[in-house]
């Protein structure tokens, strides 16, 4: 029954690639792999894991060009698991929200929360830990304004937020980016829904859906330079140079 978890920072990106394994059957899942895919084959390896099996992205990133494609294709994997609207041009296993993926006898169940992006999933390891990708930092959330329609968004990720904290206080959660995204500096690197509730900016501007767009709107920190190229790429619309 033991659960491999690992957290494995990037400090010079601030992006966080997660593995979740089960000892007992060997079965390994790696989730938001950046493009050098060495450092996570390393990290499973010393974890204990001959090989990698699972490969998830829990969306379409726009901040930096994913590894989840090299990493499926060098493991021979049927493709890599992603929400079935991501429109990716890649060999994707489309996952549903409530769908789960069971490693032995972990589960890895993706809860569907659009906002950030059309196509974004958390997902809840063992009912007691929540990858939140961008949906939920610490002490913050995952910005809107990279495509699509803001009012859209806005009300997308209110729901999806609300919906994430229907789970219960003691559930860790564990975001793709640490340092958050809006009001930067925060240096833990893993939080619980308990502590965002009381602790989180954005969630405190959860109270109606207006001040929740003003909040989604107002005052964040400039785009990252080259995102749309950075999309197509991980659509796979263009090729990786
Ligand atoms: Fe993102």
């Amino acid at each position: 029954m033991t659960l491999a978890f690992r957290q494995i920072k990037r400090i010079d990106s601030g992006c966080v690639t997660y593995l979740v394994g089960s000892q007992e059957t060997g079965e390994c899942a790696i989730i938001d792999p950046l493009l050098d895919t060495e450092y996570v084959v390393e990290e499973a390896k010393k974890a204990g894991f001959a090989k990698i099996t699972h490969v998830i992205d829990t969306h379409t990133h726009a901040d930096h060009i994913s590894g989840a494609r090299s990493l499926a294709r060098q493991f021979g994997l049927a493709g890599v698991h992603m929400h079935e609207k991501s429109g990716s041009k890649f060999k994707t296993i489309p996952v549903k929200d409530g769908q789960a993926i069971k490693l032995g006898n972990h589960e890895l169940r993706f809860i569907y929360t659009p906002g950030h992006t059309y196509d974004h999933v958390c997902v809840l390891v063992d009912g007691s830990k929540l990858l939140t990708g961008d949906t939920m930092f610490i002490g913050d959330v995952g910005r809107i304004d990279l495509g699509g329609d803001a009012r859209d968004k806005s009300d997308r990720l209110y729901d999806s937020l609300r919906r994430l904290l229907e789970l219960a206080d003691s559930v860790e959660v564990y975001p793709t980016h640490v340092g958050a995204a809006h009001h930067l500096g925060n240096a833990k690197t893993s939080s619980t829904i308990g502590y965002e509730r009381t602790g989180n900016g954005a969630l405190k501007a959860l109270s109606d859906r207006e001040a929740f767009f003003k909040y989604m709107t107002e005052d964040w920190p400039p785009k990252p330079p080259d995102y749309q190229n950075i999309i197509r790429l991980n659509k796979g619309e263009v090729s990786v140079p």
